[in-house]
Order: C-alpha cells, then sequence, then structure tokens
C-alpha cells in the first residue's frame, strides 16, 4: 500500500510520470520502487527558473533569440526542443527545423573525444589524459580543435565535455571521458574545454548531469540484456553537502563558463530520474546556478512528457518514447499539452528561448548555417536520408577532411599529459643498442584500430576506450613501428613480440645480452551497451588485462632493464611488480588517440620532458578505494540503490584521510629534472563580504499567443512522413485526447504545486542576480600563494605547481585548489601563483543552502604533488 507519510516529494519527482497523483499510480509507485531508504528522495522545486535575458555574457544571445523566437508560431517552438527521431537525420541527434525562416535546426554529435561516426576526423586524447597535462592552455585547444573539426562537418553541438562520472569509482565504465577524480581538476579542465568548443562557434553539452558514476543499471532495457529484471534504473543517492562540494561543483564550473547545455542523465538521484528531477534541474541548475542554456536528454533518457517539462528538461534526444517508436513525449504531445494548457506557455517560449540563445551565444547566424555534410549511420557517399526505414536515398557523406594539423596537437597532449610514475635511470633513453619491445599493446589490432565497432575491443594497442564517446581513428601510430623508426634512425638493432602469450619467443628475446626492454600493457573499459570479455562497460577488476601482468613479469625476471609502459582507463594494481629491481621505469600513456606511438617516443627519448601528473589515485589493492560499482541490484526489482556514503571521500581524499598509502597518490609524476621550491608568501586580498542573494527575478517572459483550432495542427498534406518520423503536429485532429493516443491521456496529470506560477520568484541566497555559476561573491579571490620554484637538474623541464588547502575540521586533510604548470630552464627559477577564492575555502551548509567560511584555522600548501607538499602556510 501506499504510505501516505511519505513525501509528496516522491509522487512529484518520481519516474513514471508518472509521478502522478491518481491513487492508482502511487500504490504501483511503491510497488516497483521496492524497499528503500525513506529520506532518498528528491524534494520538489517549481517552477522551472526562466531565462534571465540580461544575465551576463548572455545579453546579446538573448536578444537574438527573442528577435527570432518572437516570429515563431507553436508548432515552430515546439520543433526546436524535439529530436526527429533515431536514425533519422543524418547526426545521432537532429531537432526539427523552422525552414520558414532558414533555420536548418540542432545537428548534435558525440563525442568528448572527437567526432563518433565521420570519417576523416582526428582521434584525440581521452579527457583523462588531457587533464593530466595539468595544462589549461592544451585543455583549451583540444577543446577549440574539436570543435573546428565539428563545424567543418556541419555539427551544431558536441555531446560533451564529460564531469559526470566525475570518478568516484575507479572500474567505472566512462571515467576516461571525463577528467579527474578531483572536483577542481575536473571543473578547471570543463571550463577550458567548453571556451575551447564554443570559441568555435560549436554548442558544448556538459554531461551527464549528474550522479552518473557507473555503467550497470543505468537503462533498464540493458540491464535485461544481462539478464536483470528491474524496474526503473539505478538511483544514486546523494546528500545535499556531497553533491554541492564534489559533483556539482565542476558543473557549476562549466556554467560559469557559459556551456550552452546540460545533458541529463539515465540514472535517477534520489529515485527521481535525471531528466525530471525538479530539484536537480529547476533548483540547483537553474536557480542555484543560474544556468541559461537548456537542458538536453541523454538519448532516450525522456521519461514523461509534461512532467519533465515542468520539471525544467527543454530539449528531447532523440525525441522518441523509445529508439524509432515514431512516437515521442514531446513532438506533437508538447504541442497537445499547450493547446490543453496543461504546460504553460511560458514554459515553451523559455524552453525555445534558451536553446536559441545558446545557439547564438557561440557566435552562430542563421544566415549561414552550413548544412550537415556526413551521415552517421554510413560512410558510404551514398546512403538513406532517412537511415531507420531506408528511405531517400541520395548523396550523405561528402569527406570532408576537418583534421587541419591537429595530429600535431594530439601529439603534443598525449606527451605532456604522460606520467611517468617510476624511474630509476631507465630513461630517458638515449641510443640503446637493442631494443625489445614485448606485449600486444605496442602493436597493431589485427583487425585495424576501427575493427571493433565503437571501439568494443581490446586488440593491439589501447588508444581510446569503447562506446559512444569515441571518434573513427584516422590512422593510429602504434609503439612498435614508432618506437622501431626511432631506433632505426640511428642506427640501432629492434625486435618486438606482440603476443601476450608467446612465452618462450618473449623469454628468448629479453634474455638476449644488452637489451633494453619495453614492455606493454592495457586495461579498457567503456559504455555500458558494449560488453567487452565479460566486462559491461565498467571493469571487473583493477588489474591489466590479456595476461599484460604476467608477461611483465616474465621479462622483468630477465631483463635488467625493464620499461613498462601502461595504457589504461584509469588506475591498475601494480603492486605484484612495480618494486622489481629490473624495472627501471613505469610510464602511464593513458588514452593518447591517433598519435600514441609518437608521443610516447617524444617521452621515452626525452625530446618532451615529462611533466604529466596522475588525475588518480594508484592503490595497493582494490579494496584501498572505499568505493566500488554496484554490481548486482540491492532493491529486488526495484531500482538499485547507490549510496554515495563515504561522501565527498573519494580517491586522494579518501587515501588521505583513512591513512592508507597508496603506490602512487593523486598529482604525482617524475621529470628528467629536479626541483625545489621555496620562498611561499600569501596575500591577502580586500574582499568584499559575503552576502547572500536576495530579491527577486523578473516575471517569466512570453511571445505571442496561438490558435486553438485544432486544424492550424495538422500535418501538411504535402508533407512526407518518413518511418517513425517525430514531428510537431497532430495526426488526428478530431480531439486533443484522440490526437494524443496517449492510453492515460487526461488521467495522470498531476501538476506540482507553484508549477505554473509565472510572477517574479525569489533568488536563491547562493546563486546571482546576473553572473552564472552561482553567486558572484564565491569567485572572488581571497588569497594569492605565491612560490619560487628553481630547476634543479640539467635539462629544462616543466613543473605542475600544485596548491592544497586544508579547511580543518570534517574535511579532506587537503583538497587541490589551483595548479600551474610552468616551463623552467635549468638553473632557473620562476614564480608560481596560485589563487584561492572564497568557493575554495567554503563548505556548503544545508541549512542556509549556501556556502559558509567555517572557524577551521585553514592552512595552504604548494608542492608537486597531493603528497609532496613541500611548502605550507596559515591563512590568516
Ligand atoms: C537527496 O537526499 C538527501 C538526503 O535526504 C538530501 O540531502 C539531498 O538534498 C537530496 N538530493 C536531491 C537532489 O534530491
Ligand atoms: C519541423 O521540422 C521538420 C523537420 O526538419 C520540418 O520538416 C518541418 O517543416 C518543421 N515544421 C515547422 C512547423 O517548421
Ligand atoms: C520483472 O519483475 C516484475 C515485478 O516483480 C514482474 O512482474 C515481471 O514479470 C518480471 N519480468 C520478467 C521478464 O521477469
Ligand atoms: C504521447 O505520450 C504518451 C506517453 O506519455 C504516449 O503513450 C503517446 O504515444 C504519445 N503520443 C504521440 C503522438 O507521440
Ligand atoms: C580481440 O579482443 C577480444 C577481447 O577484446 C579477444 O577476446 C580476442 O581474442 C582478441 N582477438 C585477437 C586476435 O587478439
Ligand atoms: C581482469 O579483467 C580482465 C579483462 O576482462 C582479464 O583479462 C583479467 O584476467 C582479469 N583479472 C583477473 C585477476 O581476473
Ligand atoms: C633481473 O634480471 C637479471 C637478468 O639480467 C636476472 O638474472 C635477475 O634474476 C633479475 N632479477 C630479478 C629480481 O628477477
Ligand atoms: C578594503 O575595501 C573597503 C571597501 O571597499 C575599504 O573601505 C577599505 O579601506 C579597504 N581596505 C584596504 C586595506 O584596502
Ligand atoms: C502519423 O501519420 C503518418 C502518416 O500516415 C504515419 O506514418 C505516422 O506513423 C503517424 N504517427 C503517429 C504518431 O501516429
Ligand atoms: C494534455 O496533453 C498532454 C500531452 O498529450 C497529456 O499528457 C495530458 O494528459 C493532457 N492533459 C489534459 C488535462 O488534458
Amino acid at each position: 500500500m501506499w504510505n501516505p507519510t511519505v513525501s509528496l516529494a516522491l509522487v512529484v519527482v518520481s519516474s513514471i510520470y508518472a509521478a502522478s497523483a491518481t491513487l492508482h499510480s502511487q500504490e504501483s509507485k511503491e510497488g516497483v520502487l521496492g524497499a528503500y531508504d525513506e529520506k532518498w528522495i528528491s524534494d520538489p522545486y517549481y517552477p522551472s527558473p526562466w531565462m534571465n535575458p540580461q544575465a551576463d555574457g548572455w545579453e546579446d544571445a538573448y536578444m537574438k533569440a527573442k528577435d527570432f523566437v518572437s516570429q515563431l508560431n507553436l508548432l515552430e517552438k515546439v520543433n526546436l526542443t524535439t529530436g526527429v527521431g533515431w536514425e533519422n537525420g543524418p547526426c545521432v541527434g537532429n531537432t526539427g527545423s523552422v525552414l520558414r525562416l532558414g533555420f536548418k535546426g540542432f545537428c548534435n554529435q558525440d563525442s568528448p573525444q572527437g567526432i563518433r561516426f565521420a570519417d576523416y576526423v582526428s582521434a584525440f586524447t581521452s579527457g583523462q589524459l588531457t587533464a593530466a597535462t595539468f595544462d589549461r592552455s592544451l585543455i583549451y585547444d583540444r577543446g577549440h580543435a574539436m570543435a573546428n573539426e565539428h563545424k567543418g562537418k556541419g555539427i551544431t553541438m558536441q555531446l560533451g565535455p564529460v564531469a559526470g562520472p566525475l570518478g568516484r569509482i575507479p572500474e567505472g565504465g566512462r571515467i576516461w571521458e571525463g577528467f579527474a577524480p578531483d572536483p577542481v581538476l575536473t571543473g578547471i579542465a570543463i571550463a577550458e574545454t567548453i571556451k575551447g568548443i564554443q570559441d568555435a562557434g560549436i554548442v558544448a553539452s556538459a554531461k551527464h548531469y549528474i550522479g552518473n558514476e557507473q555503467e550497470r543499471f543505468r537503462q533498464v532495457s540493458e540491464s535485461a540484456d544481462h539478464g536483470y529484471n528491474i524496474s526503473e534504473t539505478l538511483s544514486s543517492n546523494i546528500d545535499d553537502k556531497t553533491l554541492h562540494e564534489l559533483y556539482l561543483w565542476p558543473f557549476a564550473d562549466a556554467v560559469r563558463a557559459g556551456v550552452g547545455s546540460i545533458l541529463c542523465s539515465y540514472t535517477q538521484i534520489n529515485n527521481s530520474y535525471g531528466c525530471q528531477n525538479s530539484k536537480t534541474l529547476n533548483n540547483i541548475l537553474k536557480g542555484e546556478l543560474g544556468f541559461q542554456g537548456f537542458v538536453v536528454s541523454d538519448w532516450a533518457g525522456h521519461q514523461s512528457g509534461v512532467s519533465s517539462a515542468l520539471a525544467g528538461m527543454d530539449m528531447s534526444m532523440p525525441g522518441d518514447t523509445a529508439f524509432d517508436t515514431g512516437l515521442s513525449y514531446f513532438g506533437a504531445n508538447l504541442t497537445i499539452a499547450l493547446l490543453n494548457g496543461t504546460v504553460p506557455e511560458w514554459r515553451l517560449d523559455d524552453m525555445a528561448m534558451r536553446i536559441m540563445a545558446a545557439y547564438f551565444k557561440v557566435g552562430n547566424r542563421i544566415e549561414d548555417q552550413p548544412d550537415v555534410n556526413f551521415n552517421s549511420w554510413t560512410y558510404d557517399t551514398y546512403g538513406y536520408k532517412y537511415a531507420y526505414g531506408s528511405e531517400d536515398y541520395e548523396q550523405v557523406n561528402g569527406h570532408v577532411d576537418v583534421r587541419g594539423d591537429h595530429a600535431r596537437l594530439i601529439r603534443e597532449i598525449a606527451a605532456k599529459g604522460t606520467v611517468l610514475l617510476k624511474n630509476n635511470d631507465g630513461l630517458p633513453l638515449k641510443t640503446p643498442k637493442f631494443v625489445a619491445v614485448v606485449g600486444e599493446d605496442a602493436g597493431p589490432s589485427l583487425y585495424g584500430p576501427n575493427g571493433c565497432a565503437d571501439r568494443g575491443c581490446d586488440n593491439g594497442t589501447l588508444a581510446m576506450g569503447w562506446g559512444s564517446g569515441t571518434s573513427e581513428f584516422p590512422y593510429l601510430i602504434t609503439p612498435d613501428s614508432a618506437i622501431q623508426n626511432q631506433v632505426l634512425s640511428y642506427g640501432g638493432r629492434y625486435e618486438s613480440v606482440l603476443d601476450n602469450w608467446a612465452e618462450d619467443s618473449i623469454l628468448t628475446l629479453v634474455s638476449k645480452p644488452e637489451v633494453t626492454c619495453i614492455v606493454f600493457g592495457n586495461a579498457d573499459s567503456g559504455e555500458g551497451f558494449i560488453t567487452v570479455d565479460g566486462n559491461w562497460g565498467d571493469r571487473n577488476n583493477l588489474t591489466l588485462w590479456r595476461n599484460a601482468d604476467q608477461v611483465i613479469q616474465k621479462v622483468s625476471s630477465s631483463c635488467s632493464n625493464t620499461i613498462v609502459v601502461l595504457h589504461t582507463v584509469g588506475p591498475v594494481l601494480l603492486t605484484e611488480w612495480y618494486n622489481h629491481p629490473n624495472i627501471t621505469a613505469i610510464v602511464w600513456a593513458g588514452l593518447p588517440g591517433q598519435e600514441s606511438g609518437n608521443s610516447l617516443v617524444d617521452i621515452l627519448w626525452g625530446k618532451v620532458n615529462p611533466a604529466g601528473r596522475s588525475p588518480f589515485t594508484w592503490a595497493r589493492q582494490r579494496e584501498d578505494y572505499g568505493t566500488d560499482i554496484l554490481y548486482e541490484p540491492n532493491n529486488g526489482n526495484g531500482p538499485p540503490q547507490q549510496a554515495y556514503s563515504e561522501g565527498v571521500y573519494i580517491d586522494y581524499r579518501h587515501f588521505d584521510k583513512a591513512g592508507i598509502d597508496p603506490i602512487f597518490e593523486f598529482g604525482h609524476g617524475l621529470s628528467y629534472t629536479t626541483f625545489n621550491y621555496s620562498n611561499i608568501r600569501v596575500i591577502k586580498r580586500n574582499v568584499t563580504k559575503y552576502e547572500p542573494t536576495v530579491g527577486l527575478t523578473i516575471k517569466a517572459p512570453t511571445f505571442g499567443n496561438f490558435s486553438l483550432n485544432l486544424s492550424d495542427y495538422a500535418l501538411p498534406d504535402a508533407y512526407p512522413y518518413p518511418t517513425a518520423y517525430i514531428y510537431p503536429y497532430l495526426n488526428n485532429t478530431s480531439s486533443l485526447e484522440a490526437a494524443s493516443m496517449d492510453p492515460e491521456y487526461g488521467r495522470r496529470d498531476f501538476i506540482p504545486p507553484h508549477a505554473y506560477e509565472s510572477s517574479p520568484q525569489p533568488l536563491l541566497p547562493a546563486g546571482d542576480r546576473s553572473t552564472s555559476g552561482g553567486n558572484r561573491l564565491l569567485y572572488e579571490i581571497m588569497y594569492e600563494v605565491i612560490a619560487t620554484i628553481t630547476n634543479t637538474g640539467d635539462v629544462a623541464g616543466d613543473e605542475v605547481a600544485q596548491l592544497y588547502v586544508a579547511l580543518g575540521g570534517d574535511n579532506p586533510p587537503v583538497q587541490l585548489r589551483d595548479f600551474d604548470r610552468i616551463h623552467i630552464k635549468p638553473g632557473e627559477s620562476a614564480t608560481f601563483s596560485g589563487s584561492i577564492n572564497r568557493r575554495d575555502l567554503s563548505n556548503w551548509d544545508v541549512v542556509s543552502q549556501n556556502w559558509v567560511i567555517s572557524d577551521e584555522p585553514k592552512k595552504v600548501f604548494i608542492g608537486s604533488s597531493s603528497r609532496k607538499l613541500h611548502l605550507s602556510a596559515v591563512l590568516h
């Protein structure tokens, strides 16, 4: 039975749009949810905050959006909000158009590391390896280069960058798509990437908002394919403080950077779906963070019509209720919801305005909107315009080469992100007489670099994970070929054995006199729609794949100069061998993309002096991380419940607090030179007093009105109807009920209290009247911290100086707050200057719903990793 003591909140925001108020669905709701702690519900928050046309940086975009949207009729506005259906256009997501005014619609395309499903594109480094550069300008450049490629293909929006997963769980399948389990490194990286993307005229879509930390159980149908019968997707149960201090932090930076779009996730947050959670979308994203762009659903993450619109979702992707049903929660249903008054007109205007403001904000002009010149569903020159139904055969691919000179940048980022974990005089190499390379991960895949769809296998050298976060390799420089070229260039001798099970050949090779051995290993993961070697997206373990641990141990027991190179999607356990005396160096090269071998040679031979820093902690044993994948449902048939009970203590925050020694800590990385840190100085800035924001928003803007004559919404006679295409038109104009085709039409409309209010609403204390990302005073710099860094070695090199704070009380012992990558010549010194703003010193106070600086004494540290904190000072 429905338990009447459970707050209305559960009903309002729950997943079955259900949600709704009829007693019938309340009862069934309890049935499907199963048993879970009633504390994990999401409070309702309505009305959905509307645009602020005066928001800093958005004024011009909103002016242009208003000019455009004011001319639109109801159907045209709905068209902007809804995709035309899966595989019914050239891109992975295509909205309707407004052809009358020359607007061709949005082309939304994967991925965060390059363009998916297109040819003559570049395969960039993973977000994670890019973060390891700790280099803001390289991070920006990568975003810019990726977006220039998108532009050249006619794409409007790039589906990235990623801050969810943040990396709560090292086995999490997609953590390589994002940056790092540190909110500040991820926040800086996501902001720089967004600026790079949007400066090239492409809308960025920061994803997956929020609490999307594992692949298992993210979808009901995917879970069913694996034999799990769950009624709803996994719920990430996150308390308010942890959400703000950890998972929301980088999204706040994304919003502050002016991101045009945020993509909501498949998972639930406190048992309410990510794409209709009024707490996370209305309250936190659009209210507190003042997000002015639009919320787009993850593909088929849209679960309801009226509920999701009222909860703040703006664009349905790819538009259909499930792939290729031909039905939509938006489309005709949204037209109907406006006509029957269930969704207020201002909300649709807000959706259309947000979408077009994002379009204009990045510099687009409708008059020069390019045509899309590729097709996601075939690499052939000719194919179907509507791939799903194989209709309208025409030229669909222009094979436009958009790569420019990005190879150079990719090589630079891969080399500069590569982390030298251990070095006992193994590196740099000079002109070793005889180099032996061992391991499948050094060589090519027998099936070619694109041999498996969406890179869904682990063959040959690993340069990308699998899933939608991939692109097609234009080529892949293997370590085997690049190292051979290098060795031959100075007249050396070279041999490689690329079969990880060829024990005898390996032993024979590495036992030869005067040999330098380079042995490779990898570990792969990816998105949950593909399973590789039993790994359903998330990794099953933290060891190397394909026998590589055995190979490394074999080689090191016979070769006194063994260099280990790792291509992995995250941490792996090195415990068995990292300390082996014959292992003279260990290099983590992450997922380097197309220039893999070249960038590695740059590091091994010292053309680039390594300065990459580990963007995560390397534990001795899996249990040390304190978090893990939920591998089995824990709530009967109800939504699996994932408790984020560790709070903010993930990765190094956890190791430091629990006193666990890792093998290599977050931020660790060696160089071919040495640096000395000295002379820390703290400069206190004169700051204004922190004031909670008060006052009211404007009232909900709304433009034009619409006819109630149903025949005005009929599909025009002349229009084609490709199979399973989604239009905003009504097929049946006899009644709205008939047109809706919803068996529950009119019966489950529970309208949450306040959802229709359009009068000025209170601003939130942690929000701001006009800046995006929260109260502007949060970003006021309070201290500058300066130190001198001297290159005390013989070669020039980069040093990544890291600034940490200790906030005292129940806070992580140290937390990264700023960093800089500085190039210093031997014998010379440079000044590192880091800054600390108000947010950096604050905790989220759940009572005042604001950031507060505690009375605990605070310290700062400057060092070369999270545990090599060479200098410290007290903050007064
Ligand atoms: C989830 O529930 C926790 C515990 O009640 C609460 O602190 C938090 O604010 C909720 N978050 C959301 C997004 O509903
Ligand atoms: C909606 O978009 C579709 C697909 O681009 C287009 O054919 C149709 O004309 C658009 N409808 C309106 C009313 O603009
Ligand atoms: C899944 O579980 C539900 C609820 O227990 C049950 O009604 C349904 O028959 C099950 N489906 C399958 C395919 O086992
Ligand atoms: C409208 O949405 C309902 C579900 O809410 C669905 O059953 C129906 O098929 C949809 N109608 C159209 C025309 O897509
Ligand atoms: C390719 O990789 C898959 C797993 O990713 C493995 O099962 C298969 O044996 C590999 N094939 C070759 C030829 O190495
Ligand atoms: C870990 O998983 C990989 C990939 O499935 C597998 O090759 C390896 O043997 C596993 N390790 C252990 C210790 O089972
Ligand atoms: C190191 O390599 C040498 C061969 O050069 C071998 O004799 C020795 O046993 C190895 N050391 C260990 C600890 O395996
Ligand atoms: C700090 O700023 C306040 C307000 O702007 C001003 O009154 C005060 O003189 C300043 N103090 C210093 C030390 O600059
Ligand atoms: C609307 O009508 C077209 C043309 O008859 C048909 O192909 C399409 O499936 C219909 N759509 C819906 C949602 O009924
Ligand atoms: C209004 O239309 C929407 C979309 O078809 C539908 O879900 C809802 O039940 C309708 N409400 C009423 C009161 O007719």
